[in-house]
């Protein structure tokens, strides 16, 4: 399964494989050494379901960051020396492999940062800082990450711009009638995500985008849990901005990217200044290095870059419309298979086709770090909490969940191991339905508003309106 960096090119728009032809978990699996490794004594192998977080490695990457360090480790752009520029040059190359893969129209529209939280912040402080006025609107969901929250609460505060949030349905999905009455006061900049990262609710961006071009917004997608599951193609979706995490998509933790349409990206102010982002320096003043070194300040994460050229070989040489595929019948199965639990509260869309590989459930009144802490007995890795999204646990009425997040090397087994732990956290504390104080008192109320629906999952009856 392993593919090396030159093949990205070749795969690119015509896969290796057809989606008729199924990405085989097991086989993937043996990619990732972590997933490998001896399981410690008595503890059966490590089922990890936590890629929402950050995914796990390939062989492949793990070896291009060893080859970085061990043959041409050297700062970029400055040295006249050969591992400067070897080290230059596969820098740059890894900006045209992580261009291609989202279809920008150029490598100088796609910016390394260290994480999706710093693009976001990018633009909020270039952008935003400088096209932002007293009583603009900016429009968020009540869906978002902390990550596309905070930092346009930071901007609003400096720049005088209101903000407002699209609501949400009883099933995890935006309103879409509430986007359009927020459309109508003709906001500046509308920033959501393209996949939730606490339910998975896949929305439709696209015909979003349109929808607020149509009244002259410009728009910011936080592609954290799509770009690394499903094929993105930023011309096609048409939006301005798109910001994703290198370490959620197989790459290491440390390279990420904001792409940027590039007569934005030309027009606003840097974010940080600095060594390589400017073009001449007096004492009194500087003037600034083109896209997209003007927002590059400082010495980059060079060999984490280039590895992460190599997780989107990767991806490219498993198909991404496989790896999306694959995600579908993994997180179908793991919708039917839950549902046979008892107590089990599903949140989110109810069928796979609205979702990505995320599955965020209660198992009754149980705090969701007990039932994360159970399967981790059986070495199955979940996350519990409020996944950095306070404020759609607010709309949810908890104030945490557990999160089983799949990728491309789970399997149908690794839902059942999660299930079997399921049931045993129910023999264990199925009886005790207030071990965990804090969750469970704190969102009783709201557990009126929950029924039972088929299989045993539940729904909230109403949303509150937290926008
Ligand atoms: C939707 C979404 N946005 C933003 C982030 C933040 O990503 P990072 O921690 O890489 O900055 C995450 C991380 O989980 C996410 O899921």
């Amino acid at each position: 399964m392993s593919v090396t960096m030159p093949e990205v090119a070749a795969t690119r728009g015509q896969h290796a494989h057809a989606v008729a032809d199924p990405l085989d978990g097991a086989a993937v699996r043996a990619d990732f050494p972590v997933l490998n490794q001896p399981p410690v004594e008595g503890r059966p192998p490590l089922v990890f379901l936590d890629s929402a977080a950050s995914s796990q490695k390939p062989a492949v990457v793990i070896d291009a960051l060893t080859d970085y360090y061990t043959r041409y480790n050297a700062n970029i752009h400055r040295g006249v020396y050969e591992l400067s520029e070897i080290a230059t040059e596969r820098y740059e190359a890894a900006r045209k492999t992580v261009a291609r893969f989202i279809n920008a129209r150029s490598a100088r529209e796609c910016i390394f940062v260290r994480n999706t939280t710093e693009a976001i912040n990018l633009v909020a402080q270039s952008w935003g800082r400088a096209n932002l006025r007293p009583g603009d609107l900016i429009v968020g969901t009540v869906m978002e990450h902390h990550s596309n929250l905070v930092p346009w609460q930071l901007v609003a505060a400096a720049t005088g711009a209101r903000l407002a949030h699209v609501r949400m349905t009883a099933d995890g999905r935006l309103d879409l009638d509430h986007f359009d009455v927020l459309m109508t006061e003709e906001p500046k900049l509308v920033a959501l995500a393209h996949v939730s990262n606490s339910l998975g609710t896949v929305h439709p961006v696209k015909e979003l985008i349109a929808r607020a071009h149509a009244v002259g917004a410009t728009t910011l997608i936080d592609g954290a849990q799509s770009v690394p599951h499903l094929q993105t193609d930023v011309r096609d979706l048409d939006c301005d901005f798109l910001a994703f995490s290198g370490h959620k998509m197989c790459g290491p933790m440390g390279a990420s990217v904001l792409y940027g349409k590039k007569a934005l990206l030309d027009a606003m102010p840097p974010f940080l200044g600095g060594g390589s982002m400017i073009r001449k320096v007096e004492l009194d003043g500087s003037t600034w290095a083109d896209v997209p070194a003007k927002f590059e300040a400082g010495t980059p994460a060079v060999g984490d870059a280039i590895a992460l050229a190599v997780a989107v070989g990767y991806l490219d040489g498993l198909g991404m419309e496989r790896v999306w595929a694959h995600e579908r019948e993994v997180v179908d199965y793991a919708l039917e298979r839950l549902r046979e639990v008892e107590d089990v509260m599903l949140f989110g869309p109810r069928t796979a086709e609205a979702r990505s590989g995320v599955v965020s459930f209660a198992v009754g009144d149980i705090h969701p770090h007990d039932v994360a802490a159970i399967l981790d007995e059986g070495n199955v890795a979940v996350r519990a909490g409020h996944h950095c999204t306070q404020p759609l646990m607010r709309a949810l009425g908890v104030v945490a969940t557990t999160r089983a997040s799949f990728y491309v090397y789970n399997t149908l087994e690794d839902v059942d191991r999660l299930v079997d732990g399921l049931h045993r956290v129910n023999r264990v504390l199925g009886g005790k339905r207030s071990v965990a104080p804090s969750a469970a008192r704190a969102d009783e109320p709201c557990r009126a508003q929950w029924e039972q629906a088929d299989g045993g999952a539940k729904v909230p009856a109403e949303v509150p309106d937290v926008g």
